[in-house]
């Protein structure tokens, strides 16, 4: 008989009291193994326990089984692709996860949106270009994750629940982007094609290892230094609010990129060829971002704290933010053991200010 028949005959014998009870015949499941809840609560990290707490190099399975269940052998094959641990894993998942639970905020509430300050149209146009843009990209760290998360192996099923959580994160920074542009009457502003390009290239990416480091440590990173300098940018304390919530979620996903890199890199350093591959083609799409003026000019208004102001200023309150954005970049590159100091894909004025190296200038400057 197989699993999807009706057994009828099994209701009739069932609805008398005659029990099969082979479920727990040749059981070799956690009977007797008991996890004991840490000060927080009953964490990922207690349950680790006993042969479910063994996280395999490789999936012997493909199934969506939890670990050290016992598995019936007509449980079908799902066909997942990531069925090594390198693919996805990185040390800190567990706790990224739990904290991804316990901070999670609300976009409809937790902003104080009736004290939204009126700010001179100017700055206001620059908020708002600068939500449209936020907003367009933010949701790319859900479509990414989300195209990989069904190949991902069980087996993994932390860095599974890791990118769920990182999915509801980008849902709301792009939530919470958008009600900024349309709560202040500046509306949306415009979309352009240097940074659907890059989304684009993450979303093409041919496996996860490109995406993850375009994704989680590229783009996310930038985001997460941009966020960093809210008080830099922010022209009131309601956006301020913004950026600080949007950052302890971005400073999460970038935590993980930066730490699967590491995890992966320790295991086959031979792989850091591909990597800087991989990073060197981002970074030479991304460095458009850094003289296309709907992204330039709407920084350099906020961080100046007008247009006026900018224009006396020139870029010299947004040159912090860009010197800062690449420095934190080449940082996190160092923390994941792939040094980009010396190679990165940007024009020698790009990287001025920065220990980014100049290996553009030989390549592409003429
Ligand atoms: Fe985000
Ligand atoms: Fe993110």
């Amino acid at each position: 008989m197989t699993t999807t028949t009706v057994d009828i005959g099994y209701l009739e014998r069932a609805k008398q009291g005659k029990f099969d009870l082979d479920w727990l015949n040749n059981s070799h499941a956690e009977w007797g193994v008991r996890a004991t809840p840490s000060k927080v609560g009953l964490t990922l990290r207690d349950i680790a326990i006993g042969s479910y707490g063994e996280v395999p190099e490789h999936a012997p399975r493909r199934t969506m089984a939890p670990r050290g269940c016992d598995i019936d052998a007509e449980v079908p094959d799902i066909g997942y692709t990531l069925n090594d641990k390198v693919d996805v894993w990185s040390d800190n998942v567990m706790e990224l996860y739990e904290e991804a639970v316990s901070r999670q905020w609300s976009a409809t509430r937790d902003i104080a949106w009736s004290e939204l300050p009126q700010l001179d149209d100017d700055l206001e146009h620059a908020m708002c270009q600068f939500a449209t843009l936020l907003s367009e990209i933010e949701m790319l760290a859900a479509d990414f994750p989300a195209k990989w998360l069904w190949r991902i192996n069980h087996d993994f099923i932390e860095a599974k629940m890791f990118l769920c959580t990182q999915i509801m994160d980008e849902a709301r920074h792009s939530e919470v982007f958008r009600k900024r542009a349309l709560a202040g009457g500046g509306g949306l502003g415009k979309a352009i094609p240097v940074v659907e390009t890059f989304l684009k290239v993450v979303l093409d990416a041919q496996n996860y290892d490109e995406g993850s480091a375009l994704m989680h440590l590229l783009a996310e990173g930038l985001v997460l230094s941009v966020f960093r300098a809210g008080e830099l940018l922010a022209p009131s304390p309601v956006e301020k609010r913004i950026f600080r919530l949007c950052m302890q979620d971005e400073a999460r996903h970038v935590a993980y990129g930066t730490m699967h890199l590491r995890y992966r890199l320790e295991r086959d350093p031979s792989i850091a060829h591909d990597f800087h591959a991989y990073l060197d083609r981002g970074e030479e799409v991304i460095s458009a971002l850094f003289t296309t003026p709907e992204v330039v000019e709407p920084a350099a208004i906020l961080a100046a704290g007008g247009l006026k102001q900018a224009e006396e200023m020139g870029l010299a309150a947004s040159d912090i933010l860009r010197t800062r954005v690449i420095e934190e970049y080449l940082q996190r590159c160092d923390r994941a053991g792939l040094s980009r100091r010396g190679r990165m894909k940007l024009p020698a004025e790009i990287l001025e200010g920065t220990d980014g190296g100049a290996s553009y200038q030989s390549e592409s400057v003429a």
